[in-house]
């Protein structure tokens, strides 16, 4: 069976945008794949070095929201990235072989570096993320990783890394593939991607009531000034939401909009009930699971512990390619 690996930065309570962009995508796949998805904690430190107060609470947030999205601990492998340390001595590894150049080039980095604004604050760690992301995917010898657009180029990189080591030491990896799946791509309320650093974002655990708030706060189609003005579904973004969450009204809720006779806050008002009745069901779910954190710790304990026997495996394998075991 073809095996599957992904991972998430812990960067607090999950959005609608990670559920219908990842982890939604991370419940079908654990269906027909040996699938492991892990908490990239460590991948939060290339960043967040100054700030790891938030680390632990976050991991414990992205757990709830997988759970209660879910993810079954029954068919996939759940762990989180620093409790299995033999990432980070592959990484080491890895590093020694991999020319200065591949990583200065990294267009996902460099991006990083722009987006959070960090200048020569960018760490010696972060220039080696795509090294660690390699490490992650390969100690597991993972056929497929789930990722998002943004991670094409360090998925490139890792595979440029698995062709040099199998050159210079004998195959013993496989090439990762990126699965693209055609995401619903899903706006923030103010239209731009959805995104937790542009407070745009509908959380998964937030209340009905914050939803309802968040919504009605949504822009919509400028020129649709007055209730009664025709209005343009495409360049709406509360639509494009409808779209996801409104399905089977969306034929009538266009057609209104487009005549004048739906005004933007009953519009909206129904985005939120829709949307709220959809999400009912992981929110209260993960309301459950949060009165049971011990119990969730150790779901990602035990996972950590299957996980690191297949890496210590994989590790010694590398080791004794390279001659140094
Ligand atoms: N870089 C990924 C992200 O930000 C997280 C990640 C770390 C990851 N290691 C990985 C994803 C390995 C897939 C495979 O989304």
């Amino acid at each position: 069976m073809d095996r599957v690996l992904s991972g998430m930065r812990p960067t607090g309570k999950l959005h609608i945008g990670h559920l219908y962009g990842a982890v939604a995508n991370y419940v079908k796949l654990q269906e027909k794949y040996d699938s492991f998805f892990f908490i990239a904690d460590l991948h939060a430190l290339t960043t967040k070095y100054e700030h790891t107060e938030m680390i632990k609470q976050n991991r414990i947030e992205v757990m709830l929201d997988w759970l209660a999205s879910g993810i079954d601990p029954e068919k996939s492998t759940l762990f989180i990235q620093s409790k299995v340390p033999e990432h980070t001595y592959l990484h080491l590894l890895l590093s020694m072989i991999v020319p200065i150049p591949w990583v200065e080039r990294n267009t996902t980095v460099k991006d990083m570096i722009r987006d959070l604004k960090l200048k020569e604050n960018a760490s010696y760690g972060l220039l080696g993320y795509p090294i660690l992301m390699t490490s992650d995917i390969i100690i597991y010898k993972a056929n497929y990783v789930p990722v998002g657009k943004d991670q094409v180029h360090h998925l490139e990189i890792a595979r440029e890394i698995v062709r040099r080591f199998n050159r210079f030491y004998g195959e013993l990896f496989p090439e990762p593939k990126p699965l693209l799946t055609e995401y619903p791509s899903i706006p923030g309320v103010d239209g731009k991607k959805m995104s937790k650093s542009l407070d745009n974002d509908i959380k998964i655990a937030d209340t009905e009531e914050a939803t309802r708030k968040k919504i009605m706060r949504a822009i919509t189609d400028p020129q649709k000034i007055r209730k009664n003005d025709p209005g343009h579904p495409e360049v709406c973004t509360v639509f494009k939401l409808h779209k996801i969450f409104s399905k089977e009204e969306i034929g009538q809720i266009e057609k209104d909009c487009r005549a004048g006779t739906l005004g933007c806050v009953a519009c909206k008002k129904h985005l939120a009930e829709n949307m709220n009745k959809t999400l009912k069901p992981i929110r209260e779910k993960r309301k459950e699971l949060a009165q049971k954190q011990k119990e969730i710790e150790e779901i990602f304990e035990e996972g950590s512990k299957k996980a690191k026997k297949v890496a210590s495996e994989t590790l010694k394998q590398t080791m004794e390619h390279m001659r140094i075991d």
